[in-house]
């Protein structure tokens, strides 16, 4: 597990888009893995960027995303895959055919789980892009998810709702489920890009960075991966003696 340590937001995003863009610039046809939340949004503004300025281009690039709630439609501003039209994918030229985000109707659960993660085992993910929750979980794989998991539907922790509530008007709007990637499938990437800034993070970096391998702090099944890359800011590695 590489870290990377950034000044404070701006520049791990910065980094984070720099790290994309060159990948794109290698290889024009690459699979990225997506997420939502905070984040993300500084990484795609750069990335935004660097398609305005004609540097790289989205045609050939297809998208898996990690997760969506489950209950809201896709026109709901606080859907993911609202999420990522405005915050991505409507101000690039990606073919949205290549887009994929996992979405459960709630008569079909299980059938949307299947067919999403058919779709990711056929899928070979170049960079997974990835938050952290503050209680470890990587996609909506909140603590004590297998590590064999594949997509399914997950009950959202109280925390995590808790977390979530700031993008809706109440805590009562924050669905109860989501369906989200398993950790098998977020394993499987190439190569994994986490983004872990801000105060918020602080102890979920001091207890990733510990090491110790637990099924209670889902992130640290990170350490089972290769090639990891953590791009931190000083805030959020605060309480890691250095
Ligand atoms: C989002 C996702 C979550 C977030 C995590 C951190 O698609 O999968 O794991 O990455 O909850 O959220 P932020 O970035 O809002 O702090």
């Amino acid at each position: 597990m590489k870290i990377i340590r950034c000044k404070n937001y701006e520049e791990a995003s910065k980094v984070a888009g720099e790290i994309i863009s060159a990948s794109i610039k290698t290889k024009p046809d690459i699979v990225l893995g997506l997420a939502t939340g905070s984040s993300p949004i500084g990484t795609y503004k750069n990335l935004i960027q660097d398609y305005e300025n004609n540097n790289i281009s989205f045609k050939n690039v297809k998208t898996y995303n990690l997760d969506e709630y489950v209950g809201l439609d896709r026109q709901s501003p606080q859907s993911y895959y609202y999420f990522m039209n405005e915050n991505l994918f409507d101000h690039i030229d990606i073919n949205k055919e290549n887009v994929h985000i996992p979405y459960a109707q709630a008569n079909a659960l299980e059938e949307s789980c299947k067919k999403y993660s058919e779709a990711l085992e056929k899928a070979v993910v170049d960079i997974q892009l990835l938050g952290i929750g503050a209680n470890g979980h990587i996609g909506f794989n909140e603590p004590k998810t297998p590590f064999e998991q594949k997509t399914f539907i997950v009950n959202l922790t109280e925390k995590t709702r808790e977390d979530n509530k700031r993008f809706f008007s109440s805590i009562d709007e924050v669905p109860t489920k989501a369906i989200t990637m398993g950790i098998a499938e977020i394993m499987k990437a190439k190569k994994i890009i986490l983004i872990a800034t801000g105060k918020g993070k602080a102890e979920a970096v001091k207890r990733l960075l510990s090491k110790e391998i637990t099924t209670d702090f889902p992130a640290s099944a990170l350490h089972l991966h290769q090639d990891v890359v953590v791009i931190t800011d000083e805030e959020a590695m605060s309480l890691v003696n250095s």
